[in-house]
């Protein structure tokens, strides 16, 4: 009789954990974001993540649709930091710190992952990933932050106007899993770092991979836009943007490269 003849044929699938991180994994959802966030308004725990094959309803910054097809990566986790409220946009740094390593497993030896303010990830100019921040805090404490993170694996949307790229197209064979399981690790990592040692060692190794520093860049703050060099990113993770005015501090925006 063969060793394994006493187990039964089909084992139920063993949870997901990266600790601190424990998956539930999904099918189909509108958004990760709205299920994690179900989760934390349930009472899940710090590390609670939800991952989905596909989402019909995917969200990127400033209400912008995220194509999300099977076989790239969707997932959110919900984090209870033990911070201020204020300090809630530093963990888009440290998400995007830990996208960025994790693609970089993955990419060719020398294709680095660059970052653009505030949390997109880059590979040679294009978009292979993008992070959606949303939290809700009582009073003075962070309730949860949900930390949603799109990875684009197999495919990237074809739009001429925001220029995208995926691993497969640098030659990564790799599943939305194996990335899950690596940006996982990277983000409890990171997530190490900030609570240890606060923010400056995530901003000096997000500034390491900034993309356009100290050239001119155009920032889009509702309609008015800034041009200026860009100084990389202050204390709390403000874009430092130069003007004949003297420095600005931009805490939300959009930024195109160049002089707009
Ligand atoms: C952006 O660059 O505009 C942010 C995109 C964030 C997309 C991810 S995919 C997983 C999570 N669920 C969503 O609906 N959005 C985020």
């Amino acid at each position: 009789m063969g060793l394994n003849a006493s187990f039964p044929s089909s084992l139920p699938a063993a949870p997901l954990v990266v600790p601190p991180f424990m998956v539930h994994v999904r099918d189909i959802v509108a958004s990760t974001n709205d299920d994690a966030k179900a989760l934390a308004n349930a009472g899940s725990p710090h590390g609670s993540v939800v991952w989905a094959r596909e989402q019909s309803a995917g969200r990127g910054r400033y209400t912008r649709q995220w194509l999300s097809p099977p076989g790239n990566l969707y997932t959110s986790a919900v984090l209870r930091p033990d911070v201020p409220p204020a300090r809630t946009a530093e963990l888009g740094f440290v998400a995007a710190l830990a996208v960025a390593e994790t693609v970089e497993t993955f990419l060719p030896v020398g294709t680095p992952a660059r970052l653009k303010w505030p949390n997109d990830v880059l590979v040679k100019g294009q978009k292979i990933s993008g992070i959606l921040l949303e939290g809700q805090f009582n009073g003075m404490d962070i309730a949860w932050v949900i930390a949603g993170i799109g990875i684009n694996v197999t495919g990237a949307p074809d739009n001429p106007a925001y220029p995208a790229t995926s691993l497969a197209s640098h030659g990564a064979d790799v599943t939305a899993r194996e990335v899950l399981v690596k940006l996982l690790e990277r983000l409890g990592a990171w997530l190490e770092v900030w609570q240890n040692n606060g923010f400056a060692p995530v901003r000096a190794a997000w500034m390491a991979r900034a993309v356009k520093l100290n050239d001119v860049v155009t920032v889009r703050i509702g309609t008015e836009p800034l041009s200026g060099p860009f100084r990389g990113i202050d204390h709390d993770g403000a874009l430092l943007l130069e003007t004949p005015q003297g420095t600005r501090r931009i805490t939300a925006g959009e930024v195109a490269f160049g002089p707009g």
